[in-house]
């Protein structure tokens, strides 16, 4: 049987289904004793009997609010400190159908840390959810023990602090989020994430630094039409959920005005959105998009593109000026990531409406970034999928080197201080996303293989943490650990990590 028959044909025989590809958050469930109901029972037939909100149930071009700040409580200078309590929250979306959200500190907008390099950082965890969970620094070079690995949960009334101290030269847009075994995908669902601005300690290393800064922080909201926040289904589990409003800072399509030229930060913050990013002027002209920065903060120098994708995690930086008053959109247009079970690919959505005031900007040269040096040891990771009938059902295994996350085994090992190079290869169908923890990486190279015989790209030296691998391509990428410990690598379609595309590297010290 052919992968598209197999899974068109499981998509109908629904009870079963729908068991085993819940089974994971069923199974948390049930443990969860005093939960408020949400849906989760009733929701056992949710392929056939799934009531989404229709798209006029959310007010849509309000004016964009800026981030909520997340408030330094230290009174030393270059330290930074925090609490951040994790815990359900009512917000009425849908009037008299009030939605239980998951935040931080009861804000349903990300909230938004501001750090600078070199900073000592001190965040407590305060834990009032039904479920054990950790802070994960996604991007941000802090030590494993730190670093909120699934190893290291919180349990629900639990609480701990996080500490960790910026080191040099690691400005950059970054973001902060759950990562505890098995249910980060709901955690994030559920509205739980936060994003971290690293600013140089120097203001002079930051050449758009005297620029006006405008942040979008994308995340996707799929929800019923009662106000409740809708369960994973078959095909979420499958191919990545995507709800039918793209939020952004919490708002659906609000407007942006930008006075002149602008730097402008956009996080994907989605479990599993592909952001097809286009400039699309009053006219229904493409302008071409100008990139700064990307996840580790700016590049070398600007790139100019009519379409930028942004694949989940990913972070980009763009400048935004015009010589005239303008309005545009910017829109993720539809992308194909070769989606399973006859799913249509994920279309056009406005994410934002602009008007800009008139303001131009010369980009002088950004940074001076160098290639890591020669590698001196490999490490080779194939991105698989595979068809189980285990326990009598259908489901679809996310693998890395043919294995399934463990917790408990170690995958890869490598050594602290030395450059390795990382070839990555997608032996399946469709993209996914691939992200290291410990820092930043260097992609070098991306070439197809097999059916997929596109070009070999070679890419400057720039700081990234996931690079989207599209189906039948391969990555080189180079990376130095700095610490030693346990670190994670893995898909970051929310539902591909925690269905098991995950794996352990030892960093020996
Ligand atoms: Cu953004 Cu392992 O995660
Ligand atoms: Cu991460
Ligand atoms: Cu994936």
């Amino acid at each position: 049987m052919k992968r598209r028959d197999f899974l068109v044909k499981s998509a109908y025989s629904a009870i079963a289904l729908t068991f085993s590809a819940c089974g994971r958050s069923q199974e948390m469930k049930h443990d969860m004793s005093g939960m408020e109901s949400k849906g989760g029972m009733s929701g056992m037939g949710h392929m056939a009997s799934e009531q989404l909100a229709d798209l006029d149930a959310l007010p849509k071009g309000q004016d964009l609010k800026a981030l909520p700040l997340l408030v330094n409580q230290s009174t030393q200078a270059d330290a930074f400190k925090a609490t951040l309590r994790a815990a359900p929250m009512q917000v009425e979306l849908i009037k008299g159908k009030p939605t239980t959200f998951w935040t931080y500190n009861q804000s349903a907008a990300p909230l938004l840390m501001e750090l600078t390099e070199g900073m000592s950082v001190e965040i407590e965890l305060v834990n009032d959810l039904p479920q054990p969970t950790t802070i994960h620094w996604h991007g941000l070079p802090v030590p494993p023990e730190e670093d909120g690995a699934p190893h290291d949960a919180v349990p629900p009334n639990g609480r701990r602090t996080y500490r960790f101290t910026l080191p040099e030269d690691c400005a950059g847009t970054y973001w902060f989020h759950p990562h505890p075994h098995k249910v980060t995908h709901e955690q994030v669902f559920r509205g739980l994430a936060g994003v971290i601005v690293v600013r140089p300690k120097n203001k002079a290393a930051d050449p758009l630094s005297a620029l006006p800064e405008t942040h979008l922080v994308v995340t996707d909201l799929k929800l019923n039409a009662d106000g409740s926040i809708a369960e994973n289904n078959m095909m979420d589990d499958m191919n990545g959920r995507e709800g039918q409003f793209l939020l952004v800072n919490g708002q659906y399509q609000p407007n942006v005005n930008l006075s002149g030229a602008t730097r402008v930060r956009l996080w994907n913050a989605t479990s599993a959105r592909f952001l097809n990013l286009v400039k699309q002027n009053s006219t229904g002209q493409i302008d071409n998009i100008v990139q700064v920065g990307t996840d580790g903060g700016l590049l070398s120098k600007a790139q100019t593109s009519s379409k930028l994708l942004v694949g989940p995690a990913e972070r980009v930086e763009l400048l935004l000026s015009s010589a005239k008053d303008e309005k545009f959109s910017l829109i993720a247009s539809s992308y194909n990531q070769g989606k399973m079970g006859m799913a249509s690919p994920t279309p056009a959505t406005t994410i934002v409406s602009v008007e800009q005031s008139a303001g131009e900007f010369k980009i002088p040269a950004l940074r001076k970034i160098e290639a890591l040096g020669a590698a001196v040891a490999t490490q080779k990771v194939v991105l698989g999928e595979a068809m189980s009938m285990a326990g009598g059902v259908h489901s679809m295994l996310f693998l890395i080197n043919n294995k399934q996350y463990d917790m408990n085994r170690i995958d890869f090992t490598s050594k602290k201080g030395q450059v390795e190079e990382w070839i990555v290869e997608n032996n399946s169908d469709m993209d996914h996303p691939f992200h290291i923890h410990g820092g930043q990486y260097q992609l070098v190279r991306r070439e197809g293989f097999d059916s997929n015989k596109t070009a070999t790209t070679e890419y400057e030296p720039a700081w990234k943490d996931t690079v989207n691998i599209k189906a039948r391509e391969r990555i080189v990428l180079k990376m130095v650990q700095q610490y030693a410990g346990l670190r994670m690598v893995h898909c970051h379609i929310l539902e591909h990590e925690d269905a098991g595309m995950m794996a352990n590297l030892q960093v020996r010290g």
